[in-house]
């Protein structure tokens, strides 16, 4: 896996997004192998506890927008539908994670990194992460389940400040509406965050693991059709001029630098 990173650490499984240099946006290649770190997270009988987090000052940027640039290539519309199974498939994983997933935001998260917390069970952030999902300025639509959790969690109109009007949040105000559980200061988030979990480690696995299950059961079915629903519009959204107008944009910013 040459940009995700994992390690255990008795029964505590770490799976980092390694791209700093592209502030961890997430390739086709990262969708693949964090579906496949999942799996093996999930079947691997020592593991109880995951956590994701982000290698250097982001936690993730989303998705990686120069895929975009891929869809001209060769026939688009396959194209097209082979990234939303892709996605699809990365966002099942989330839904039907079996044991405890943790997210430790340590930097800003944007789009899909943000939209996909809303699937785990414990969200922490650092003090100097921000939240933000600039769907509608790039043309696309929201994915990651988020047009189901995100009113479920903050209310209709934060999730629609969030998902129509770009608004970037900070971690205090993560916290106050219930998307992160807790905020520790930058200087001591690694050490405060897995210190925390290395600890809930040693605690009876399966009373957390079927009280999980228990409180997810509630919602599976209902997260899988949101998510089916969400990326038939994107595979709408992604063939859009608006989006394809986002790309180049985007492409060209880079260029005239
Ligand atoms: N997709 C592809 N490349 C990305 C990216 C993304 N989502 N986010 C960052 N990068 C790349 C940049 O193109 C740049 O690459 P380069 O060094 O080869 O030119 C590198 O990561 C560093 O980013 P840079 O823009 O120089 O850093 P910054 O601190 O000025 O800005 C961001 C960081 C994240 C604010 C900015 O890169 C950005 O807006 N990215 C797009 C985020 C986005 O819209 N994501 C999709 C959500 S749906």
């Amino acid at each position: 896996m040459r940009n995700i990173t994992v390690s255990v650490d008795c029964g505590l499984r770490i799976i980092i997004l390694d791209r700093p240099e592209k502030k961890n946006a997430l390739d086709q290649e990262m969708y693949h192998d964090l579906i496949l770190a999942l799996k093996e997270a999930a079947s691997d009988e020592k593991t109880f506890i995951t956590v994701i987090t982000g290698r250097g000052d982001y936690y993730s940027s989303g998705n990686d927008i120069t895929s975009g640039a891929d869809f001209v290539s060769g026939d688009l519309k396959e194209r097209i539908n082979e990234a939303c199974i892709l996605i699809r498939n990365f966002v099942n994983a989330f839904i039907e994670f079996p044991k405890i997933l943790v997210a430790a935001v340590n930097g800003p998260a944007i789009g899909i990194g943000v939209t996909t917390l809303g699937l785990c069970d414990v969200v922490y952030a650092s003090d100097k992460a921000t939240f933000h999902t600039p769907f509608v300025p790039l043309g696309i639509s929201a994915e990651g389940c988020s047009t189901y959790t995100f009113p479920r969690i903050m209310g209709t109109s934060k999730a629609g400040d969030l998902l129509y009007f770009n608004y970037k949040m900070t971690a205090k105000e993560a916290k106050d509406c219930g998307l992160v559980s807790e905020v520790f200061p930058d200087s001591c988030f690694a050490e405060k965050v897995f210190g925390h979990l290395k600890k809930m480690v040693t605690m009876p696995s399966k009373s957390m693991i079927f009280t999980k299950a228990l409180v997810r059961r509630w919602d599976v079915d209902e997260l899988r059709k949101a998510n089916e629903a969400e990326c038939e519009r994107l595979k709408e959204r992604w063939g859009s001029e608006d989006f394809i107008n986002a790309v180049v944009k985007f492409i060209s910013r880079r260029n005239k630098l």
